[in-house]
């Protein structure tokens, strides 16, 4: 099939767009408001950006009533934010955050999730993610949308610190993936989480190019 995003012509009973880019991570993100309330939402509009330094984004779609998401206008007044990790475990009280609910709604208290103190910003983390990044907002980019809601805004941070569970780091230095079990978003209401891992080697590559794969420094 072939169809055209504008004229929405694909002829099936769901918008296929969005299980066409699987899985996707999720942002969980964690702010301050300036009244000094704890705001968290998930978005699986969410990527790292770049590495050295470390930069992730997360787009927000605007609210049906053409109001910008609290995410955004608390990343943008407060000038931070910090992403946290959702694994398998923590599925039910990522959901409960995702409720549109007034600011003035702490998220943490509506999911019944303890707060852990950041080190360099001042949005608290979620206690029980296993990883989190703090992040310092570096600039909003924003698209038109076709509709109030399809106008987004993307925001950029760039990643100032980095919290990982210990009990997650493998005697090798790497990350037991398989252990923190993260989820991520299909299509639809269809989640996924990583119970597999395999792994594959650049055939040829030189040793420069090898180590910026690894996550290797010079
Ligand atoms: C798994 C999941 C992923 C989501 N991803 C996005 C996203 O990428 N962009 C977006 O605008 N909303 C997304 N949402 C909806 C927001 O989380 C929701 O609108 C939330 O109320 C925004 O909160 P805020 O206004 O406090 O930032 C997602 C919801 C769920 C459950």
């Amino acid at each position: 099939m072939f169809y055209e995003p504008k004229k929405n012509n694909h002829g099936l009973s769901h918008d296929p767009f969005k299980s066409c880019v699987v899985p996707r991570p999720i942002g969980w993100i964690s702010t301050i408001g300036a009244d000094g309330v704890a705001n968290l939402a998930p978005y699986s509009q969410f990527q790292n950006l770049t590495f050295d330094p470390p930069y992730v984004m997360f787009a927000a779609n605007q609210k049906t009533d053409g109001h910008r998401k609290d995410s955004v206008v608390n990343a943008e007044q407060s000038g931070e934010f910090v992403h946290n990790m959702v694994t398998y475990d923590l599925r039910e009280a990522m959901n409960l955050t995702a409720q549109q609910v007034p600011p003035e709604v702490d998220e943490f208290e509506l999911a019944g999730l303890a707060k852990a103190p950041s080190r360099l910003v001042k949005a608290p983390r979620v206690a029980n993610s296993p990883v989190h990044f703090e992040c310092r907002y570096h600039l909003t980019v924003r698209l038109p949308g076709s509709s109030m809601m399809g106008a987004v805004d993307i925001v950029i941070g760039e990643v100032i610190g980095i919290h990982i569970k210990d009990e997650f780091i493998q005697p090798d230095g790497k990350l037991n993936i398989l252990k923190i079990r993260p989820i991520a978003r299909l299509g639809y209401y269809d989640y996924t989480s990583i119970e597999s891992v395999f792994e594959m080697i650049i055939p040829g590559s030189d040793e420069k190019v090898r180590l910026g794969m690894e996550g290797k420094r010079k």
